[in-house]
This record gives structure tokens, sequence and C-alpha cells, in this order.
């Protein structure tokens, strides 16, 4: 799987290399984009995006524009968290944040160029748009959008950041999980199926498992902000603790915790079929429980 994700990650990266070129751009902001971009990320959105594909016929460079959006998406969502006025965190990837290299102006300045024009990348693509015809891609777009949006990805980086210090519930926890994170992992194997022509019964499926996964993510990365090596993860770890942050494992413990994320990944496994064409989706599955990086 490890390969797998190291494959993805050079293709994915080759594509947005070619693409994050502008003829009027400053250089400095093409700079902290590729920066905050290209390189170390595991890539695990654009990688569940692939395997989904995968299960239904597509190869994945039929979906690099799509893979190149998510990633760039998430990247922005990298860059705008480690801000000083959100988590405050100096590395990233196993090198200075973006604020701590370019400035923090700059980074909320490549922030908003890369969820701006990580969209762009998908909705310009006329070969793209072509091939999967516009319907399937404005459909994926308003499910990428809304993980990203207010009751996606903004909100619940809203509830993250209100929720410190504060007496929170497991389930208020889980919602700030899902809005915050598995909104767009739910997204990346929703976007899959629904370009590779999914019945709605399948649909339905991966719907649930996305959100379960997305899920188990999140819970891994508090986890591994505990158990985890500074080193292997490329951040600095204890800062949820630190911080205050509103996690299980601050509600139920560690143990419990472990027991929460060992029944969620089950209950994800037993949403797909066993057959092999899902294989790769379950592998990606088992490395986000399972990861230590
Ligand atoms: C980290 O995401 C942020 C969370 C949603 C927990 P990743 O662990 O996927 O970050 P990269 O892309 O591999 O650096
Ligand atoms: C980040 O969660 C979720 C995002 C939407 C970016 P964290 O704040 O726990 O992610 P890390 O640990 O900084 O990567
Ligand atoms: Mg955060
Ligand atoms: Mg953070
Ligand atoms: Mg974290």
């Amino acid at each position: 799987m490890i390969q797998y994700l190291e494959q993805n990650a050079k293709l994915v990266d080759s594509y947005l290399e070619e693409k994050l070129t502008w003829e009027k751009a400053p250089s400095i902001l093409v700079e902290a984009i590729k920066y905050g971009t290209l390189g170390g990320g595991k890539k695990v959105r654009s990688s569940l995006l692939f395997a989904t594909g995968n299960a239904f016929g597509i190869e994945r460079k039929e979906l690099l524009p799509l893979a190149g959006t998510l990633e760039m998406v998430h990247s922005f969502s990298l860059i705008h968290d480690d801000l000083p006025c959100m988590d405050n965190d100096d590395f990233r990837r196993g090198k200075p944040s973006l604020h701590k290299a370019f400035g923090e102006a700059l980074a909320v300045l490549a922030g908003d160029a890369l969820l701006v024009e990580g969209i762009s990348l998908t909705i310009r693509d006329a070969n793209f748009l072509s091939h999967f015809g516009s319907e399937k891609i404005l459909q994926s777009i308003q499910i990428l959008l809304e993980a990203l949006g207010v009751e996606g990805m903004v909100g619940g980086q809203v509830l993250d950041i209100e929720g410190e210090g504060k007496k929170v519930s497991q389930e208020q926890i889980l919602e700030i999980y899902r809005l915050k994170t598995a909104c767009l992992i739910r997204a990346a194997i929703l976007c899959g199926a629904i370009l590779g022509n999914a019945s709605s019964q399948e649909q339905e499926r991966l719907d649930k498992f996305g959100w379960l996964i997305g899920e188990c993510f999140q819970l891994k990365d508090d986890i591994l902000d505990l158990t985890g090596e500074s080193e292997q993860l490329g951040k600095t770890i204890g800062k949820d603790l630190l911080q205050d942050k509103a996690t299980l494992i601050k509600v139920k413990g560690l143990d419990s915790a472990q027991a929460i994320l060992k029944e969620k990944f089950t209950q994800a496994k037993s949403l797909l079929p066993d057959e092999d064409r899902y294989q790769l989706l379950l592998g990606l599955a088992k490395f986000i429980v399972e990861r230590e990086r």
C-alpha cells in the first residue's frame, strides 16, 4: 500500500508541477504555492479517488485533474490550519510551515490561491469535461464545494478552534471530525463512484464508507499527535494536549479512542463487498488506521 501511495504521490506531483504555472502571477506566490503543495504529503485523498475509480474501471491518469484539485484544496487547508491564529504550527511535511518560510501574509494568500485555482483546475480542463461529461463533473464539484464550505471543512475548523479548552461531548467531537476532515475524504470517494457510473446502491455504500474512513482518519491523526514520532509525521507532536483541543482522547482516553477507531474501521470494512475490485480501497482504509505517519 505504501508503494501504491508513493506511485500516486509521484503521479500527482508531476502533474501539478506542470499545472502550477501562470504567465502573470507574482513569482513569490507561485513559489509559495509550490512549497505548500508539492513534495511531502501522503496523497491520501487523491489515492482514495484513484482507488474508487479503479473499482469502476477508471485509470489513474483519467482522474488527474480532480486528483490535483483534491490535493490543492487539502494543501490550502493545511497552510491555513498552521497559521499562528489557528493551530500555530511551525512544521509541516518535515519542513517549516508556509508562514514560517514565506511569512503570514503569503500563507494566507497562497491558501486563498490554492482554493480558487484548485477548483478551477478541474472545471477548466476541457478534456476532462468531455471525457466524463459536464453533468458528472458539476455534481462532483458541488460535492467538493459542500465538503469545503460552511457545513464542511470551514465550519469544522471553526468548531475545532471554538472547542479549544471547552468541555465537549463525544458526539460533538465526532461532528468536528466529520466536518473538518471526513467531508473531504468522503467527497474524494464519492466523486470516484460518480465518475465511475456506480449504481445508486454502490454510491450509498461508498458514501457511508467514506464518512467512516474520514472519521477514522482524524481519530488516527489525533492518536498520532500523542503517540507518534515527530520525525516520521513531519509535524510537531503533543500540540493537541497543549492547546486543549476537542479530541476523543481528551474525553475518552487513549485506550477507548483506539477501541473506537478499531470499531469504526470494522464497520467501514463490512460495508464493502468482498470483491477484488475493492481491494485497493480496503488497503487504503487499512493504511489510514494503521499508519505511523
Ligand atoms: C493532515 O492531513 C490534516 C488532517 C486532516 C488530519 P494528512 O495527514 O493527509 O496530511 P499530508 O497531506 O499527508 O501532509
Ligand atoms: C486539521 O486537523 C484538519 C484540517 C481541516 C486541516 P489538525 O489540525 O489535527 O491537522 P494537523 O494535525 O495540524 O495536520
Ligand atoms: Mg487544526
Ligand atoms: Mg493542525
Ligand atoms: Mg492533528
